[in-house]
């Protein structure tokens, strides 16, 4: 008799997105729900994780029920349940927690803590069938990493940012440019219309050997441009022209840093052979197409899963959850949310300032 596929409910809440998903081992999304935050936190100009806890409990319980109707299943139904369990804005986190910990409990579940970097890493493994180990750009609103995906749970950290991460440049330029928030799509959105070459602005650690990042004066080259124009005096296509700019020097850092882990990534594993892109800035087009060009110059397969499974979303944490309960790494209820919490806790840490886990 064939044993129907494990289903696990994923909960992520590490941020403005409260989102839920039900996923299956055969690598079928059953259910996928993502309500954004966005409008409540618009007033304030940025995130207030007061505001984003409160949201995540009024609305999680119903999206749970939701999630489930979509995937035409019950809580009887599933083999366990996964939340992030960090890095990430603290409130929000136990929201997720605590609600994922209360359904393993009462329905005897196991309970499994996703670290929503490793949701990110291994969601390439979700959209596509490939192997351990591979090479990682890890390029999110929080987070800007190369990393070796050796295997579940297992990492190495090349790089990291020393200041901004990518997301948080595209949408601080976006603010400085007056388009809206997310920056990133808005920046590329803008972008299509616009002269990449029109000015020239900085490649941070660009041609400098290693793989960290650096992008607090790139936003300061966008800031002294702008700043340039007489208040209101910036048209539209003086906008698209230093969009596409911007869009072009970060593309021109991810890549030549890439480049670097590339070679680090080949002397460890000579017979690895694909690259992955994830987090919500490998959403972007020019990105992708810029990084297909250097993994194929290199002999690797460039791995992007769809936009979707980019940005921040549960299909990633459930299918993390499913990896984990494979091997048998579930948690004990008594698991602590962790703001902050490293994929390679072995790596040095970067100098500068401003770090991110
Ligand atoms: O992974 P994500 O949804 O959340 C975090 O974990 O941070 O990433 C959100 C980030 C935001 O900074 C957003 O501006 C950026 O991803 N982003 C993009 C694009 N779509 C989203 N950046 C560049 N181009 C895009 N098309
Ligand atoms: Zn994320």
């Amino acid at each position: 008799m064939n044993t129907p596929p494990r289903l696990v409910l994923g909960i992520e809440t590490s941020c403005d997105e409260t989102a839920v998903a039900v996923v299956d081992e055969q690598r079928v999304i059953r259910a996928d729900l993502v309500l954004s935050q966005i409008v409540l936190h618009q007033p304030y100009g940025g995130i207030v994780p007061e505001i984003a806890a409160r949201a995540h409990l009024d609305h999680l319980d119903e999206l749970i029920a939701k999630a489930l109707a979509d995937a035409g299943i019950g809580f009887g139904d599933l083999s366990a349940v996964a939340a992030t369990g960090g890095p990430g804005l603290i409130g929000g986190v136990i929201v997720g927690v605590m609600t994922a910990k209360a359904i393993a409990l009462a329905r005897n579940l196991p309970f499994i803590a996703v670290n929503h970097l490793e949701g990110h890493a291994l969601s390439a493994r979700l959209s596509h069938d490939i192997a351990f180990p591979y090479l990682l750009l890890l390029v999110s609103g929080g987070h800007c990493q190369l990393l070796i995906v050796e295997d579940v749970g297992r990492y190495t950290r090349l790089g990291t940012t020393i200041d901004d991460a990518a997301g948080e440049a595209f949408d601080k330029s976006a603010k400085l440019l007056g388009l809206g928030y997310p920056g990133g799509p808005a920046i590329e959105r803008a972008a299509r219309t616009g002269d990449p070459a029109r000015f020239p602005l900085p490649r941070p650690l660009k041609g400098r050997p290693g793989c960290d990042f650096s992008f607090a004066g790139l936003k300061t080259a966008i800031r002294q441009l702008v700043e340039k124009w007489p208040p209101g005096a910036i048209g539209p296509q003086d906008v698209s022209d230093v969009a596409a700019s911007f869009q072009a020097a970060v593309a021109d850092v991810l890549t030549d840093r890439t480049a670097n882990a590339i070679a680090a990534f080949k002397r460890r594993h000579p017979s690895g052979s694909n690259l992955v892109v994830a987090g919500g800035v490998a959403a972007n087009t020019v990105l992708r197409e810029r990084l297909a060009t250097l993994a194929a110059a290199h002999g690797l397969a460039l791995v992007a899963p769809p936009a979707r499974l980019c940005t921040d979303n549960a299909a990633m944490i459930a299918w993390a959850g499913i990896e984990r309960l494979q091997r048998g790494l579930t948690d004990p209820l008594d698991f602590a949310p962790r703001p902050r919490w490293p994929l390679d806790p072995t790596a040095a840490p970067a100098r500068g300032a401003g770090v991110k886990a």
